[in-house]
């Protein structure tokens, strides 16, 4: 894999890992991903901005044969898939120092063991002249860490994001151009990675809006060359509205919880509510990630196991509750065989939710008459809180 020129004096660098199914041992990659580095030749200094996953270090150490100094490595961000090479890069090039914000200094020494000395904080705002190119620093903290921030290059309106605006995508080209399917797979890392950080990132849109730029240049995923599109579609996801959709993972062991989640199906189809349901024993996670990016109830269906959810269900629910979804609205449902306290155990479960409880629907063994006459109940009370968005 060779460095490719992006712009005179200006290289990506990195790895496009097509065959990765697993990020962080948590988060599911259908797609691959990729790790971008950028070297930016300056008249009178070099600097690197990120560098890669210590797996990758090998193809990033012979994409700078040939390089004969860097002066400066930028750590956007201090997690190991962009900083865990720099220590290599460090002995590879004595004379470098890393520039980064004062938290991500902290951080580096303690998960890299990078000595002080060689770390040098820059503050919110300030400049690194390269000779005819100028590095500006943009603090953006908490995506999706707290010491992270941006590059902005002004002579080549390019802006350096490292994980912000990103996506878990391998591709064969550099570029995302307008094809809906990075959009899909930017969509899914901002719901996996970035959702709990909504309010943070709404403040960091907009110091980005501040500046001009026709490039945006992620670590992970291809390069925005239609920068409004992801600037537009995460305005839109950080922004406090929520879509007329339902979000409802469920589980069922007998199939009496299954035939209360399709009669709640069909009564909000009937009703004109959208409904993304989400069986849990074969979902993508992160499929259901993406629907409560948007989504403005979130229905739980669970049996009772030991008195609690589902384990499957407990699982999903604490994601979802870390994810920190804007979903206005809740509600529970399932079937149980001789007692429950899922309606506790889930509610425990949830504090992150800023949910109204618009009701729950237990029933003992299978559903009969009264309980579908509950769930169409049910339905009426969503419908009419999504016909008031
Ligand atoms: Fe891609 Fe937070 O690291």
């Amino acid at each position: 894999m060779k460095a490719r020129t992006i712009r005179e004096g200006i290289q990506w660098m990195g790895f496009v890992d097509w065959n990765r199914r697993l990020f962080d041992a948590l988060i599911p990659l259908p797609d691959g991903t990729s790790y971008n580095a950028y070297l930016i030749q300056g008249s009178d200094k070099t600097a690197l901005i990120d560098a890669v996953d210590p797996a990758m270090a090998d193809t990033l150490q012979q994409q700078l044969d040939g390089v004969a100094k860097i002066d400066y490595i930028v750590a956007q961000h201090a997690e190991q898939d962009h900083s865990g090479t720099i220590p290599l890069i460090l002995e590879m090039y004595k004379e470098a120092i890393v520039l980064c914000t004062p938290k991500a200094k902290n951080l580096l020494v303690d998960h890299l063991e990078i000595a002080a000395e060689r770390i040098q904080t820059v503050s919110d705002g300030e400049t690194i002249s390269l000779g005819n190119k100028t590095l500006r620093f943009i603090y953006t903290p908490w995506v999706h860490w707290p010491e992270t921030m941006v590059t902005y290059l002004a002579e080549d309106r390019i802006v350096f994001t490292c994980d912000f605006l990103g996506s878990h995508l391998a591709m064969s080209g550099l570029y995302a151009g307008d094809d809906p399917y990075v959009m899909l797979a930017a969509k899914r890392y901002y719901a996996e990675i970035m959702m709990p950080f909504r309010k943070a990132i709404q403040g960091n849109l907009k110091k980005l809006r501040e500046i001009d730029f026709d490039l945006i240049a992620p670590s992970h995923g291809p390069i925005w060359d239609h920068p409004e599109m992801i600037m537009s579609a995460y305005e839109d996801w950080v922004s406090d509205q929520v879509k007329d959709l339902v979000v409802l993972p469920y589980i069922s062991m007998h199939g009496s919880t299954e035939m209360m989640v399709d009669h709640l199906v069909a009564a909000l189809a009937e009703r004109g509510v959208t409904v993304k349901k989400f069986e849990l024993t074969s979902t993508d996670i992160g499929k259901l990630a993406m629907a409560l990016v948007d989504a403005a109830t979130i229905v739980i269906g669970t049996p009772t196991v030991h008195l609690g959810p589902h384990p499957s269900v407990y699982s999903a629910t604490h994601l979802a509750n870390a994810l920190r979804p804007k979903v206005r609205h809740a509600a529970i449902i399932g079937s149980y065989g001789w007692g429950t306290k899922v309606v506790e155990q889930l509610s425990g479960l949830t504090p992150n939710l800023k949910a109204e409880i618009l009701g729950t629907v237990l029933c003992k063994g299978l559903p009969r008459e009264e309980t579908f006459a509950e769930l169409d109940a049910l339905a009426d009370a969503i419908r009419d809180k999504h016909s008031a968005l």
